[in-house]
C-alpha cells in the first residue's frame, strides 16, 4: 500500500506572522480529512522554528525546501541536515526545477543532498520533470530516466518521495493532463527497485483539477505551489474527493 502524500511547497513566501494566519484558517480544516493523506508544509527556512512549535500536536509534518550535503562547513547560505533535524523538520524537497534553473543544482549536487537528508532521518521529496523544449522534442523520457539514474545512486529508496513536476506546468496554470502525468509517473516507476515509493504530481495543481488528479492509479500525492498559499484553496486539495 502506497502512502499519500500532500505537500505544499510555499516556496520564497511568507513571513512569520503571515504563516501563523495561514495556520489559523488550515488547521480546522483538517478535522475530517482522511488519516491515510500524509499532509506536509514546505516553508521558508526562517518560518521553520515557529512552525515546529505551532503545528507540534496538529497532524501536519514540517518540510523545508533544500539541505546542503555537509553537515557543517563555510558555505555561506546554506543549511545543513542537523539544523533542520533539530527543530523537527521531517521531510525536504531536493532538486526542484527552481535550484536547478536559477541555483546551478546539478544531478550530482542533487545526489549528495538526498544523501544527506537520508542520513539525518529526513524524507527527501525528489523532484524531476521536463521543460516545455524537451518535451516537445520528445524527451521527457529520456530526460526523467537520466535524472533518476545519477540522482538515486546509493539513495535509500524505502526513505524517499518523488515528485513529478513538468517544468513547463510550474506556476503556468498549464497543468500536465492527469492522464499524462499518471503515465510519466508510470515510467518513473519502472525506473524503481522500490514500487512503494510514493510519486506526486506538482504543476498548477489547484482546487478544480485535484480530485482528477488524484483519481489517477499511479499519482500518490501532490506537490503543491500557488495553490498552497491560501487556506480555503490548500484545504480543499488536502480534503480531495
Ligand atoms: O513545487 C511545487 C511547484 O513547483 C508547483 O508550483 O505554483 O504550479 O503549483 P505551482
Amino acid at each position: 500500500m502506497r502512502k499519500i502524500v500532500i505537500a505544499g511547497n510555499w516556496k520564497m513566501f511568507k513571513t512569520q506572522a503571515e504563516s501563523q494566519e495561514f495556520l489559523q484558517g488550515f488547521l480546522p480544516t483538517l478535522e475530517d480529512t482522511p488519516q491515510d493523506r500524509e499532509v506536509v508544509l514546505c516553508v521558508p527556512f526562517t518560518d521553520l522554528n515557529l512552525l515546529s512549535k505551532s503545528l507540534h500536536g496538529s497532524r501536519v509534518q514540517l518540510g523545508a525546501q533544500n539541505v546542503h550535503w555537509e553537515d557543517s562547513g563555510a558555505y555561506t547560505g546554506e543549511i545543513s541536515g542537523p539544523m533542520l533535524q533539530e527543530i523537527g523538520v521531517r521531510y525536504v524537497i531536493v532538486g526542484h526545477s527552481e535550484r536547478r534553473q536559477y541555483f546551478g543544482e546539478t544531478d550530482e549536487t542533487v545526489n549528495l543532498r538526498l544523501k544527506a537528508a537520508q542520513r539525518h532521518g529526513l524524507t527527501p521529496i525528489l523532484c524531476v520533470g521536463e521543460t516545455k523544449q524537451q518535451r516537445d522534442a520528445g524527451e521527457t523520457e529520456s530526460l526523467i530516466i537520466s535524472q533518476l539514474e545519477t540522482d538515486l545512486v546509493n539513495i535509500d529508496q524505502g526513505n524517499l518521495v518523488i515528485a513529478y513536476e513538468p517544468i513547463w506546468a510550474i506556476g503556468t496554470g498549464d497543468t500536465c493532463e492527469a492522464s499524462e502525468a499518471n503515465r510519466v509517473i508510470g515510467v518513473i516507476r519502472k525506473q524503481l527497485k522500490n514500487p512503494d515509493v510514493p510519486i506526486q504530481y506538482g504543476g498548477s495543481v489547484k482546487p478544480n483539477n485535484i480530485d482528477e488528479i488524484m483519481a489517477q492509479p499511479e499519482i500518490d500525492g501532490v506537490l503543491v505551489g500557488g495553490a498552497s498559499l491560501e487556506p480555503a484553496s490548500f484545504a480543499r486539495i488536502v480534503n480531495y474527493k
